[in-house]
């Protein structure tokens, strides 16, 4: 049976306090849409629906830039969650395999709980995901169950005492064949508390026609919504607790993980050794047995076995870095490949460039690739020698087992097995450093006898 998705993300998010979508607040580096979409992959959804509303175009761009198609349907109105899924009937017109509803702000999602609810939708009608809460709270709608039926999800605003002493609550998700859902979506009304049209009044609607209701459970972590930059930064250190246990038994090293940020899709190997304070943005992969030294930030980049990076280097999108790399203290590298045994050991920038094998780059050493409008090239050819302070000046290539002096200006490409030496020729004055130093001593003299 083919499963679409239905992501509701029109909401304002009113507690963030935020410009930005609450859907598109990022945790660990990817925003909690995506975090959704990812754990909602394992369905293999024929369609995948986002419901926009609020800061819909940003909501519309993040959607596109998932790398996997995505449609965006607009909800003007927030009417209600109910309302919000019955933006994607057309969309979904002629479908007729089962809709699961989920919400882009719960972004803990396991996909073995969307396969356990599509188990049970096998064998149900409707299926809704609920969880137990620890503590009473209003925030949830109850689930009100006859043995295995779901009799009706009763929001806490319409509740009785006695309901709202139910401690198995609504996380939100819904599946249901496509059909059976728009239609028993037609049926529901704004008649509550809140005058929206609910989801939630979908099951009592299903019981209601003889059809059979259940609810799957799961861990409250999983359905841990977030409303607030409190739960969003909770949220991220859940994230970054669990990840950094992974990594841990995957055979990381890592000295003092809780100092390590790691992003959504990091990837470090086995036996790769991570230093503290070592942050990973997005897009970083690390092979095993490299090393990353403390206070280095990574992202976009690939780092080989062997390579040790930092302390204190930054490598920015781009950056390839062959095995056995070193990369030193005060080094960023940005959009360059660094092949085989390449040395980059202290203070530099590397952008735009590539670097051969086991060329030595020596402190200081600068490409100049910017030149206000355009970036350009530099090209350093293996078991070059880079001079200390050379500055690259892009485009520019440096050829095999070349040299270039200290402190060069380099400006034109040096052939292969050649040394350019580009800077002032040394001029040496005899004795006139004492002179000067007697001279200048001699004016300090008759200056304080002045005064
Ligand atoms: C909802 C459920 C409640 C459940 C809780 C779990 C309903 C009526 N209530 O309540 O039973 O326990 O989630 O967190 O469904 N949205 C839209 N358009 C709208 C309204 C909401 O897209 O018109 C989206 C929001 O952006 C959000 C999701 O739907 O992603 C849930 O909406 P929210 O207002 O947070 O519902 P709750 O009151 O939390
Ligand atoms: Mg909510």
């Amino acid at each position: 049976m083919s499963v679409a998705l239905i992501i509701l993300a029109a909401g304002k998010g009113t507690r963030m306090n935020s410009d930005l979508p609450k859907v598109l607040h990022p945790i660990a580096g990817a925003p909690m849409l995506h975090h959704a979409l990812n754990a909602a992959s394992v369905l293999e959804p024929a369609h995948t629906i986002v419901v926009a509303g609020h800061g819909s175009e940003q909501v519309h761009a993040s959607a596109h830039a998932f790398d996997q198609a995505v449609d965006v349907v607009l909800q003007e109105e927030q009417l209600g969650t109910g309302h919000a899924v019955n933006q994607a009937r057309n969309a979904l017109a002629g479908f007729n395999g089962d809709v699961v509803v989920l919400f882009g702000d719960t972004p803990f999602l396991q996909p073995d709980t969307l396969i356990r609810m599509i188990e049970a939708r096998r064998k149900h009608d409707v299926v809704v995901l609920g969880f137990d809460i620890a503590e009473v709270q209003p925030r949830y709608g109850r689930l009100v169950m006859d043995g295995d039926q779901l009799v009706k999800i009763v929001e806490y605003k319409d509740a009785t005492e006695e309901e709202r002493a139910i401690r198995f609550t609504n996380s939100g998700l819904m599946a249901c064949d496509a059909e059976t859902l728009f239609s028993l979506l037609s049926e529901v009304t704004n008649d509550n508390a809140s005058g929206e049209y609910y989801l939630t009044a979908v099951p009592e609607l299903a019981t209601a026609r003889g059809l059979s209701v259940t609810a799957v459970k799961c861990d409250e972590a999983e359905t841990l919504g977030v409303d607030s930059r409190t739960d969003l930064a909770g949220a991220d250190a859940i994230f970054q607790s669990r990840a950094r246990a992974e990594l841990l038994d995957n055979g990381v090293t890592m000295m003092a993980p809780d100092t390590v940020y790691v992003s959504f899709d990091t990837v470090v190997g086995r036996d790769a050794l991570i230093e503290p304070n070592v942050v990973f943005g997005p897009g970083v992969t690390v092979e095993s047995g490299a090393t990353i030294r403390a206070f280095s930030h990574l992202e976009g980049c690939h780092v080989s076995r062997g390579a040790i990076v930092g302390p204190y280097a930054r490598l920015r999108p781009g950056t390839e870095l062959a095995e056995d790399v070193r990369i030193g203290n005060f080094v960023e590298v940005k959009n360059a490949t660094l092949a085989t045994g390449a040395k980059v050991n202290h203070l530099s920038y590397i952008g735009d460039a590539s670097v051969g094998e086991a060329s030595n780059i020596g402190a200081g050493t600068i490409t100049c690739n910017y030149d206000g409008v355009m970036k350009h090239r530099t090209e350093i050819g293996a078991r070059a020698f880079i001079g200390s302070n050379t500055m690259l000046v892009a485009p520019v290539s440096v050829g095999n087992e070349a040299m270039t002096g200290s402190g060069s200006v380099i400006t034109s490409d040096v052939d292969d097995g050649a040394l350019a030496i580009a800077r002032a020729p040394q001029v040496e004055k005899p004795g006139m450093a004492r002179k000067l130093i007697d001279m200048l001593k001699a004016k300090k003299a008759r200056q304080s006898r002045g005064s």
